[in-house]
């Protein structure tokens, strides 16, 4: 067993980066407050545990929070029709009929483990905005949806209108071999498949609501909605709140549900929508998201190394942005353990230098007094 598996599992940090540039910070103040008084295997233990510390960075559970959607930021996957505009994400154009566009993260979301069942807690927050452009109930359509689909998942021909940029007339036909999980916001009644009126609720392989609530886009046109979606994993539990900024009214739908049955191990997560004849504007103005199952993506394992390391899966190189996003990382951790390193060759550097002095002749720690305090003027206009 490997130092980094040892460490894979139990860690369920939120965000390992705090607590990471945590852990460096409280070892600073250490050696900046300790430097002149301890001996130089404090220091050494010290950052070997800083090192061994920067090894669970290799395994993190997905955690983001997006408040503007830049143009020029690479953590979104635009397809169709969807664009970065103005902060947020516009979704689909009007000026034409029958559009799809789908916007997903370009990192990739671990539901559950195979090899211990484990399934994860998430939960997500965004806002969006509908705008039915003053047409009435029936003319406007077809609504938004965040779903999770396998990480291959792209916009299928022929996804337009009812089908949500989601599933086709051929993977309607067979849902088992679908892998898709949706929060829809339907805003046209489907008589096919949809339950009467415009309603919010999950779709789980098949455009059909599982779960739903009766909803009116007329009345919250261009009004902010925010919806919060969370999975516990504890009570297989898929939970909707969504209220609005100018409306006191609010929908919790929920569905049980094993994840496990329905997406694969790895999903990308995202929005989708379409429209028909009839259509409206979507748009996506935040989102955050925050999951707690670590774990690397396999992609190619490396048949050349070893059965211990083949296990340490590669990361998947998402268009090169990912491979950016790693080097980031590297650097930024290669860039922190120098630091320590000198930090620390610079502190033993001063005990030796202060050894010659003798003992008990240590200066006065008068060095760490505060300064007297300035005085205050108090601003009197
Ligand atoms: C995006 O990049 C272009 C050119 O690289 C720059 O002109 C523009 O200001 C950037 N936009 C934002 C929102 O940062
Ligand atoms: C539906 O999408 C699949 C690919 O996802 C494609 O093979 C199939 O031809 C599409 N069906 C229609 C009717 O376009
Ligand atoms: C939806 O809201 C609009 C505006 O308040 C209202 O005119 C319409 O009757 C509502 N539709 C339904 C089905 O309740
Ligand atoms: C939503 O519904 C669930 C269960 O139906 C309940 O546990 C939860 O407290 C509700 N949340 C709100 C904000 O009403
Ligand atoms: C790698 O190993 C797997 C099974 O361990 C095997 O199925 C696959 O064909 C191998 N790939 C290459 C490129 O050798």
């Amino acid at each position: 067993m490997t130092i980094s598996s040892m460490f894979s599992q139990p860690l369920h940090f939120k965000s390992c980066y705090n607590v990471h540039f945590f852990y460096i910070f409280t070892t600073m103040a250490f050696y900046c407050s300790q430097t002149s008084s301890q001996p130089p295997n404090i220091h050494i233990l010290s950052l070997v545990s800083v090192l061994i510390f920067f090894l669970p960075l290799s395994a993190e559970s997905l955690s983001f929070q997006i408040t503007s959607f830049d143009a020029n930021s690479t953590n979104i996957v635009y397809e169709g029709d969807a664009v970065p505009f103005n902060g947020d994400i516009r979704l689909n154009r009007v000026d034409y009929v029958s559009r799809v566009g789908r916007a997903t993260h370009i990192e990739h979301v671990r539901v559950w483990d195979p090899s211990t069942r484990h399934l994860t807690d998430f939960t997500t927050n965004f806002s969006f905005v509908i705008d039915t452009q003053g047409k009435s109930e029936g003319n406007y359509g077809h609504g938004i949806v965040f779903f999770l689909a396998p990480v291959d998942s792209e916009i299928p021909p022929n996804s337009y209108g009812g089908c949500l940029g989601l599933l086709n007339t051929t993977s309607l036909l067979s849902p088992s071999k679908n892998n898709i999980l949706g929060v829809e916001f339907d805003s046209f009644s489907n008589p096919e498949w949809d339950p009467p009126g415009e309603h919010v609720g999950f779709i789980v392989n098949s455009l059909s609501s599982s779960q739903y609530m009766s909803w009116n886009a007329t009345l919250h046109s261009l009004d902010v909605a925010n919806a919060q979606v969370s999975y516990e994993a504890s009570t297989q539990k898929l939970n909707l709140l969504l209220t609005y900024k100018n409306s006191p009214s609010s929908y919790n739908v929920s569905l049980d549900v094993d994840l496990r049955s329905i997406l694969p191990e790895w999903v990308k997560i995202g929005f989708s929508t379409a429209t028909g004849i009839n259509t409206e504007i979507h748009r996506v103005l935040s989102w955050d998201f925050s999951s707690n199952l670590e774990g690397k993506e396999q992609i190619e394992a490396n048949n050349t190394t070893n059965k211990e390391t083949n296990t340490e899966l590669i990361r998947k190189n998402d268009g090169g942005s990912k491979l950016l996003i790693g080097l980031a990382i590297t650097l930024g951790v290669l860039g922190a353990v120098l630091a320590i390193l000198l930090f620390w060759a610079f502190s033993v550097w001063k005990i030796w230098k202060k050894k010659p002095e003798g003992k008990g002749t240590h200066p006065p720690t008068q060095k760490f007094l505060p300064r007297s305090a300035p005085n205050l003027v108090h601003g009197n206009p």
